[in-house]
């Protein structure tokens, strides 16, 4: 007999869950069992208003029965098609759709199945693009401090959160970090891009200087960087970033996993910031975040250059075994759609002066030291416990979802993007209740 313990719904040990406080979670489980448009439904039966759209995923709300219903079709036509030297419709169809509502020059996409592994696409296209044209000392790679790139060696190694990097060794070598641009002494409580920090973008001339532009490949930065709680970029800052990496001729790499499918209002935070940068990632909203799936998009400048070289070769040698799969191209198409025909990739612009004006009326309740927002992102900041930091905003998380409200917190900052078919009344009712809970925290 296997010792093995036969799981019942009640047995939560064997699953070992991700980004989570697993003994914490155990004790008290938050099981959600379903969930339709702006709400999770709770075990208990409660319904749970989505203040986070997922995880930055659910741009078009909960079981969507177009997308739904296109998964269950495409399930039962054709499950899977090779992804290397075999094609299928979908996939093509979904890659000519994406190009027309990416930056223009944005002109090719290669698949992947979560944010983390198109960053990894996207490092390797862009160190591959370098030597493909004969400048192969270009090796560096840099990033930022309070960077989120997923957690595979290269997001790690070009990110710069600690807690995700400390316990995996060296990581990948020749990568530097810029500083992040979070100033809250000068810039607290700003609506929009903050006036100060924009010169912080001269420090990568500095590490420019320092290693030589002839070894660096490329720069990656979230635009917005959400995971280490809404930073969002000074003005001037990527516009400045853009200028440096022209001028030494490195790739600029804009993470919009978090950003891309109508975050900010516009498709793209590229197109938002009015910045074009080389590669841009995406994921998430791809496709609603109902089946896993990422998307990198290229230039063709980039493109072109692999395109040489005896015909019948591989141009590329990276790729993954459900890269433009095809129940998630269907997915993604469907999602496109609905996007579209709900106008949900600029509906943030119209909502943003509303979202906003709520977010800042939090300004002076208990604990809070700044509020941020863009698009339909928000951040409140908590001053944190002497000595135990992370306990408020965790204990505000979990406040808000007993009184009803799913919140995101990292550190001591509440994150808040929720789907982009949120209401004006949802909207209230979502900080009636973060304003409530704020009084309750210690
Ligand atoms: C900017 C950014 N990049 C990459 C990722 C990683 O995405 P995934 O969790 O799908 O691997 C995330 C996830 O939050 C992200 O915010």
């Amino acid at each position: 007999m296997s010792n093995r313990h036969i799981a019942t719904p009640n047995d939560f040990r064997a699953f070992w869950m991700p980004f989570t406080a697993n003994r914490q979670f155990k004790q008290n489980p938050r099981m959600l069992v379903g969930a339709k448009d702006m709400h999770f439904t709770a075990s208990d039966g409660r319904q749970i208003l989505d203040g986070t759209a997922g995880l930055w995923c659910v741009n078009a709300g909960h079981c969507r029965p177009k997308i739904t219903e296109a998964i269950a079709q495409q399930a039962g036509e054709l499950d899977y098609a090779p992804a290397f030297q075999m094609g299928h419709p979908k996939a093509f169809e979904l890659a000519n759709r994406l190009v027309d509502i990416a930056p223009e020059g944005m002109n090719h996409v290669l698949f992947t199945n979560s944010g983390s592994e198109s960053v990894e696409t996207a490092l390797k296209v862009a160190l591959a693009w370098h030597r493909a044209r004969g400048d192969g000392s270009r090796t560096r790679l840099i990033g930022r401090e309070r960077g989120y790139h997923g957690v595979n060696f290269g997001g790690i190694s070009v990110g710069g959160i600690v807690a995700n990097r400390k316990m995996f060794g060296t990581l990948l070598t020749g990568v530097d970090h810029m500083p992040h641009t979070h100033q809250p002494a000068r810039n607290a409580f700003t609506r929009g891009q903050p006036e100060h920090g924009g010169d912080l973008a001269s420090e990568l001339e500095r590490i420019v200087t320092l290693h030589d532009a002839s070894t660096i490949a490329a720069v990656i930065v979230e635009p917005v960087a959400g995971s280490t709680g809404v930073l969002i970029p000074p003005k001037g800052y990527l516009q400045k970033l853009r200028e440096i990496c022209t001028r030494h001729g490195i790739l600029l790499i804009f993470d919009e996993v978090i950003t891309g499918y109508g975050r900010l209002g516009a498709p793209f935070a590229a197109q938002y910031y009015d910045v074009m940068p080389d590669i841009i990632t995406t994921a998430k909203g791809l496709t609603n975040g109902v089946i896993p799936m990422g998307a990198v998009f290229v230039t063709s400048a980039i493109h072109d250059a692999f395109m040489q070289g005896p015909e019948h070769l591989i141009e590329f040698f990276h790729g993954y075994t459900y890269s433009g799969n095809p129940i998630a191209s269907a997915a993604a198409l469907a999602t496109l759609d609905t996007y579209r025909e709900e106008g949900l990739l600029t509906r943030a612009a119209e909502l943003s002066p509303y979202w906003e004006e709520q977010l800042h009326s939090l300004k002076g309740c208990p604990h809070v030291i700044d509020i941020r927002n863009t698009g339909l992102i928000g951040a409140i900041e908590l001053e944190p416990v002497a000595g135990e930091p992370t306990k408020r905003a965790f204990s505000a998380f979990l406040r808000a979802y007993e009184q009803g409200l799913l919140i995101r917190t990292t550190g001591d900052i509440i994150a808040l993007s929720p789907p982009l078919i949120i209401s004006k009344e949802q909207i209230d009712q979502l900080f009636d209740t973060l304003r409530k809970v704020l009084t309750q925290v210690d």
